[in-house]
């Protein structure tokens, strides 16, 4: 695995790949590993001849009173994970590299950034959305990935790439989680034991809202209302929102008629965890389809 901390020296490596006729895939990321980022790694190595990771963790996307300062880093670690899955190349540039003196270019996803994360975290998509358009311009990829534990993230990268013609495909992974359930998250190192068995009542109501659709509930606010109660049995846990509404729109929905989007951010401790997923109606006849 060959490291490149300038753009310059990651563009003039890539060049040479592309001119050999190798594909790339790339993978975006903050660092601090976990099976999560390790599997998107494992895909995109499926998927490309050769495979980049950066590890960038980008102020524009922390608001005034977030955890910057305090976002987990392990970069040795990180190094080592990366290099057994058979990362190419891994990109650590500074915040100088990225924003240099005089940086102001920022992109905007207008509309679908003001629900959800958007809504909670003012500007946090402002941020997502330009350095992921800088690294995808840096990289040039034929593919790149990112987990669907961020479903927002994914919809808003999408968005970008459509709106602005980028020659690249995203590819959402489904999130990985821990045997009993937790979506992997680098900010699940701040949960204490006791912490951390009460968070994962976020995963069980999601399972509860899947289970309700399955026996023929499709009231959103009766599913909402139960999540509800469920979430603040545990006192530990507080909960942000908790949003049913359609995945690409993020526009409120009454009856799960198609495929919802249960969005879920909520507080344990010092760490705010976001999780999801796609609840379906039951099919009234599911005959006759061969
Ligand atoms: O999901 C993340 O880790 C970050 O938001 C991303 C996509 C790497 C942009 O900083």
């Amino acid at each position: 695995m060959l490291e490149f901390n300038t753009i310059a020296e990651l563009r003039k490596a890539l060049k040479a790949e592309r001119s050999k006729g190798k594909t790339t895939a790339f993978v975006p990321t903050m660092g601090y590993f976990h099976d999560g980022h390790l599997t998107l790694m494992r895909e995109a190595k499926k998927r490309a001849d050769c495979v980049v990771v950066s590890i960038f963790v980008n102020p524009t996307q922390f608001g005034p009173n977030e955890d910057l300062d305090k976002y987990p880093r392990n970069l040795e670690r990180d190094r080592s994970l990366a290099a057994k899955v058979g990362v190419d190349f891994i990109f650590i540039p500074t915040v100088d590299e990225i924003y240099p003196k005089g940086y102001s270019t920022y992109i905007d996803v207008e509309g679908i950034t003001n629900a959800l994360c958007g809504r909670q975290r003012p500007g946090h998509f402002r941020g997502v959305a330009t350095v992921v358009t800088k690294l995808l311009n840096i990289v040039q990829p034929d593919i790149a990935l990112f987990g669907e534990k961020d479903w927002q993230q994914l919809i808003v990268i999408k968005r970008l790439v459509s709106d602005l013609n980028m020659d690249v495909e995203i590819i959402g992974i489904p999130t990985v989680r821990e045997p009993d359930g937790l979506a992997m998250s680098s900010r699940n190192s701040y949960l204490s034991a006791e912490e951390r068995s009460a968070a994962l009542v976020i995963s069980k109501s999601l399972t509860l809202a899947a289970n309700m659709v399955d026996r023929g509930e499709a009231s959103a606010s009766k599913i909402a209302s139960a999540l509800k109660e469920l979430i603040e049995k545990e006192k530990a846990v507080k909960l942000e929102y908790l949003e049913i509404c359609d995945p690409e729109t993020f526009a409120p929905v009454e009856e799960i008629k198609a495929d919802t989007l249960v969005a879920i951010a909520a507080w344990v401790g010092k760490a705010r965890l976001i999780d999801n997923t796609i609840i379906r109606p039951k099919l009234e006849n599911p005959g006759n389809l061969g």
